[in-house]
């Protein structure tokens, strides 16, 4: 485990973040209007918002991938002005190098940071291990399901020992069946590894079911409508009383911005 300094570890501040892309010279999109938002070490927060309201953008500028016009993103105190190993990222498309075996993928980061080789595939085997894949350590991208690629990819991520991890959409492209058990699989990661994990999705069933709160955005502009703070206690159950009562709040307010579109 990474070396944790108190309280500030894996705490993300967002401070009065705006994005505006420009094309040949013009302002084109405001993307994201000035973003206020502290997460805490070890939350879990989900993102929703209508398609083009700045979710990936925002998770790019925390990442460091993105840079704001307006505002600054710190973690664990620290200012982001570039990529980190302490920020892990998940996307939707399994970014995995398909001319790697699963094991060569997981290691590459801790490789790339000057990790020995042996001390790196030792550690890999626990994230393997986590993420129910040790069997297939020697097995090649293409020779893996959606699932179990995006597993690897959540195990290559957890191998850089990342205070925060970034997940966009990752669960997006899987059948239903696959996609609960890996959210199963990823709220037994998050609290095994006390990770801050920031996680866009579009599906508000997803958002509660893993979410300690809910930041929905406007459509575009991004900007923050409300905060849900989701106090069903965990493991939720979908079909509950609860649980129906919050989606179907948040579906509301989520119609009513993409319609604002
Ligand atoms: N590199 C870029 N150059 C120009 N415009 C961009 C760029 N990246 C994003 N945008 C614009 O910024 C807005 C927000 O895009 P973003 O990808 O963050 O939305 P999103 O909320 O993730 O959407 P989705 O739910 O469809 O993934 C969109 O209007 C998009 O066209
Ligand atoms: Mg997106």
């Amino acid at each position: 485990m990474a070396y944790r300094n108190g309280d500030l570890m894996g705490r993300v501040s967002v401070r009065g973040v705006s994005r505006r892309f420009v094309k040949n010279g013009v302002s084109h999109t405001l993307a994201l209007e000035n973003i206020d938002l502290e997460i805490e070490d070890k939350e879990f927060v989900c993102f929703i918002g209508p398609s083009g309201c700045g979710k990936t953008t925002l998770l790019r500028i925390i990442s460091g991938l993105d840079t704001p016009d307006g505002g600054d993103v710190f973690v664990s105190n620290e200012k982001i002005t570039s990529p980190g190993p302490k920020r892990g990222m998940v996307f939707q498309e399994y970014s995995l190098f398909p001319w790697k075996t699963v094991m060569n993928n997981v290691i590459f980061g801790p490789l790339m940071r000057g990790v020995k080789k042996e001390k790196a595939m030792e550690e890999a085997e626990k994230y393997l291990d986590l993420v129910e894949l040790t069997q297939f350590k020697d097995s090649y991208p293409h020779e893996l399901s959606g699932g179990m690629k995006q597993r690897v990819a959540i195990a290559r991520a957890l191998a850089n020992e990342p205070e925060v991890l970034l997940m966009d959409e990752p669960f997006g492209s899987l059948d239903a069946q696959t996609r609960n058990s890996l959210q199963c699989e990823l709220l037994k990661i998050w609290q095994k590894k006390h990770l801050t994990i920031l996680f866009v999705t579009h599906s508000v069933d997803e958002a509660v079911f893993l979410a300690d709160r809910i930041v929905m955005l406007t459509a575009r502009p991004g900007r923050i409508k409300e905060i849900t703070v989701v106090d069903i206690p965990r493991p939720r159950n979908r079909t509950s009383m609860e649980f129906n009562q919050l989606r179907n709040h948040l579906l509301k307010i989520l119609a009513e911005e993409q319609e604002n579109k």
